[in-house]
């Protein structure tokens, strides 16, 4: 989206809230915020104070965020105008089309209305639904959780829009280590698509799904809506893979780590779950038009990690927010203006679970960022380790000797280091650390390994507290 693009984008929502057009003061606010100028610097371009630019901006960003159904704040205007435009992209992509151009935020008045939940666009919802007469949408969304506060993640969003409905690609998992905020991206990309199929359903793996389980309840899903679409007819129930062939259908499998074993390398699944092996070979394999997108820390071995464009099949490794979005984070533990901010980001990888475990933390502490980045200690509050531990008690015992490995080392390890140690085959070696980065456990660049600080800290403190365990 350019400049001109967002001004119109923006009037077009101011107007549709207000009546008015943007004034001179709000489009110079808007531009600024835009190019990343703070309220100082706009203030200098207008020549008004400080205070009278931040009221004008705060009433703006209150006009934006009832239009558009989420907080909207000068720090994320900017993701929050290009998830709509995404948005606006999906609404209104043909799926017969091959070539889609990207830029239809001049429709925003006509389908993005429904974007909000603003009495003001009950009228566009109408018109939206009128156009989309085509198809009945069914969806069960019941476990789906509510979305919150959403930063950041554009870029990701569209990546996924893209796969989904541009290249109709079957079979997706996003992976990423615990809080990262894999699931919160794909109830927002949900809440985006969900129209542009003829069933979407949401379904959380907890302990008790079975594969027998999991398709009743989906088949169940799907002849239920149909007896609704065409009575009076008995439908017969079909398989599974007849309802995704004849229906475009939306499945998201949310914490599928859960089909997997503890204690193993990476995605093998647990012997009551293997039957979902030839269900998710059925979906890439088999020619249908539905998508199923899978979330969690680990995926299915068969699935690779590099996108081939021949094959359905693709794979997000989720990493952290921007710093920008990480100060929003920030904001409701009042760190947000702190000098050190950028740095407490970066060094939790702007993982946002973990940015509120340890903003909570500092908050109830009453002290200072700056007091806390004073050494390299690194601070881990309990609700985070334990978050850690759950993931990193999963790991085989091959993948914690890896990690002990690394958490000892200050530099990033090379292959041939790591070979040198000698404690290790290399074939278990190379499983090992194929594992691990499949899990987003270990960081590489290049041939070189390394641990996060936080995963490195966590480690330490484990080995420490098994050490004073033992010698008790
Ligand atoms: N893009 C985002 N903007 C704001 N908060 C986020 C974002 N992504 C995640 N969060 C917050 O971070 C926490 C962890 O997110 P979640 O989606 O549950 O992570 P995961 O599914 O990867 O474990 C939640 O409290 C969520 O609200
Ligand atoms: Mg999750």
């Amino acid at each position: 989206m350019n400049l001109k693009e967002m001004v119109k984008l923006a009037d077009d929502m101011v107007f549709a809230k207000t009546g008015k057009h943007l004034n001179d003061l709000q489009e110079k606010i808007l531009r600024g915020t835009w190019q990343h100028e703070d309220y100082n610097e706009i203030a200098k371009d207008v020549n008004l104070s400080e205070a009278r630019v931040r009221e004008v901006g705060m009433e703006l960003w209150q006009s934006l965020s009832q239009e558009l159904g989420e907080k909207v704040s000068k720090s994320n205007f900017r993701s929050a105008m290009e998830r709509l435009q995404i948005s606006i992209f999906s609404k209104n992509f043909a799926p017969q089309q091959d070539c889609v151009q990207i830029s239809c935020v001049n429709n925003y008045c006509g389908e993005a209305k429904n974007l909000t939940n603003t009495p003001n666009s009950t009228q566009s919802k109408e018109q939206t639904s009128n156009s989309k007469q085509t198809k009945t949408s069914h969806q069960d969304l019941s476990e789906m959780q509510e979305l919150g506060d959403f930063f950041d993640r554009t870029h990701e969003l569209q990546t996924l829009t893209t796969w989904i409905l541009q290249q109709h690609c079957r079979l997706i998992t996003l992976t990423g280590i615990s809080g990262i905020g894999k699931t919160t991206l794909a109830v927002q990309l949900v809440k985006q698509i969900k129209d542009e199929f003829e069933y979407a359903v949401w379904c959380n793996i907890d302990a008790s799904h079975t594969l027998d389980e999991f398709q009743h309840k989906l088949i169940q899903f799907f002849s239920q809506s149909e007896k609704l679409d065409s009575s009076p007819t008995n439908p017969k129930r079909l398989p599974l893979i007849k309802y995704l062939q004849n229906h475009r259908c939306l499945v998201v499998l949310d914490d599928i780590h859960n089909l997997f074993c503890s204690g193993e390398l990476a995605g093998k699944y647990k012997p009551e779950y293997e039957e979902y092996r030839s269900l998710f070979k059925q979906i890439e394999k088999l020619s249908h038009q539905s998508c199923f997108l899978l979330i969690g820390w680990e995926q299915p071995r068969e699935v690779t990690q590099f996108k081939n464009p021949n094959t359905p099949i693709r794979t997000l490794q989720l990493k952290g927010l921007d710093i920008a979005a990480g100060r929003e984070i920030l904001r409701d533990y009042g760190l947000e203006e702190s000098d050190n901010s950028e740095a407490l980001i970066h060094r939790y990888q702007g993982n946002p679970l973990w940015l509120k475990s340890v903003g909570n933390l500092i908050q109830e502490l009453g002290i200072g960022v700056t007091e806390l980045l004073l050494d390299d200690t690194i601070l881990l509050p309990e609700d985070l380790k334990d978050v850690l531990q759950q993931q990193f008690d999963r790991t085989s015992e091959l993948e914690k000797q890896v990690m002990s490995l690394l958490a000892t080392e200050n530099q990033p390890v090379n292959l041939a280091n790591l070979l040198q140690n000698g404690q290790i085959s290399s074939s278990d070696l190379l499983n090992a650390l194929q594992s691990l980065s499949r899990r987003c456990l270990i960081e590489k660049e290049g041939s070189f390994y390394t641990l996060s600080l936080v995963l490195k800290q966590y480690i330490k403190t484990r080995r420490s507290h098994l050490t004073n365990i033992d010698n008790e």
